[in-house]
């Protein structure tokens, strides 16, 4: 696996002439380019942690997938290979859960109620079930409300994604929900996503705005249908084994570092709302924004049957409430 070549991330090194501590560098991985919401994230995180530690710990971006998929990432915090992750909940249900939840469709009605729920006592309950499960919720920060892209054709209702190959996350009620909306749904990692795009190995894919401007999809994807079908949340995670090491004033430093990182990236998520589509116009994309949600929206219910029979309907109930 990539992340073995990455099996130290965390280098010490004493400061020439200075005995009284240590530089620590950390790396944070993700998987996007380092100028997108993601990059502009790990750069916030990093510099507030160098700002609030006054230099003792130092810290470098390894973007665009360079230690693996968001799954292979999440493995790596937990057997202490990798120190800090930026990664979407897509493949985050597969280890904690209760995750699940927020990755279904059409839950979230806007960007104020999701990161209102994420800003919560929801969004701390699950940073503390994330605890649970040998890693370290720092914070939450986000991808965006994801739209389907795709080779074929216009997408406005279910009816036009019949038998479209579609790309998905590694994420079950994702899968189960584009399957009831008529899709042929592919799970794959997202480093393989371009060149399967590319290849014709699937039709579409769906991510956000930012997404979709930051891996330049309009070179293999004509059509980009404004679903908004769900929103993706994104977990600042850390590897327990590095933060089981640190005093409390250190841990507090890697707090708010990953808020400051959620802050930038929120930035960045707005202004592509707007500029991005504009973007997308530009490099030759058809932008289809007149969408009736509504079918799209009944046929997901499906998607909410296979969470709630395994995990009852309370966090949905509770989410959904949040004003
Ligand atoms: O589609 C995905 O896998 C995710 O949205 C991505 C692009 C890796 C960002 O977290």
């Amino acid at each position: 696996m990539k992340h073995t070549l990455f099996a130290v991330a965390s280098t010490v090194a004493l400061i020439a002439g200075s005995s009284a501590y240590a530089e620590q560098s950390i790396v944070i991985g993700h998987a996007l380019s380092p100028t997108s919401h993601y990059g502009l994230g790990a750069d916030a995180f990093i510099a507030k942690l160098e700002e609030l530690s006054g230099g003792e710990f130092t810290g470098t971006q390894a973007p665009a997938g360079q230690l693996g998929g968001e799954r292979d990432m999440i493995e790596g915090l937990q057997i202490g290979s990798l120190d800090v992750v930026i990664t979407s909940t897509g493949p985050l249900g597969n280890f904690v859960p209760e995750v699940y939840a927020l990755d279904l469709p059409f839950l979230f009605r806007d960007y104020d109620h999701a990161r209102k729920t994420l800003d919560g006592e929801i969004g701390q309950e699950l940073l503390a079930k994330i605890d649970e499960n040998q890693l370290v919720g720092l914070a939450w920060s986000e991808n965006g409300f994801r739209h389907v892209t795709n080779s074929q054709r216009p997408i406005r209702t279910p009816a036009d994604l019949d038998g479209l190959k579609l790309r998905t996350m590694e994420n079950k009620v994702h899968m189960e929900a584009f399957s009831a909306m008529g899709a042929a749904p592919t799970p794959m990692a997202f480093p393989e996503l371009f060149t399967a795009l590319q290849q014709g190995v699937v039709d579409g894919q769906e991510n956000p705005i930012t997404v979709i401007t930051a891996s330049k999809f309009w070179e293999v994807q004509n059509n980009v249908s404004l679903t908004g079908h769900v929103y993706s949340p994104v977990a600042v995670l850390a590897s327990p084994i590095l933060i089981d090491g640190l005093t409390d004033e250190q841990k507090g430093w890697f707090y708010e570092a990953a808020k400051a990182s959620a802050v930038a990236t929120r930035a960045e998520v707005n202004r592509l709302e707007d500029a991005g589509v504009a973007l997308l116009r530009e490099n030759g994309m058809e932008v289809i924004t007149d969408i009736d949600k509504a079918p799209f929206a009944e046929l997901a219910q499906t998607a909410y049957k296979v969470y709630t029979d395994q995990y009852g309907t309370e966090l949905v109930e509770r989410i959904q409430a949040v004003e």
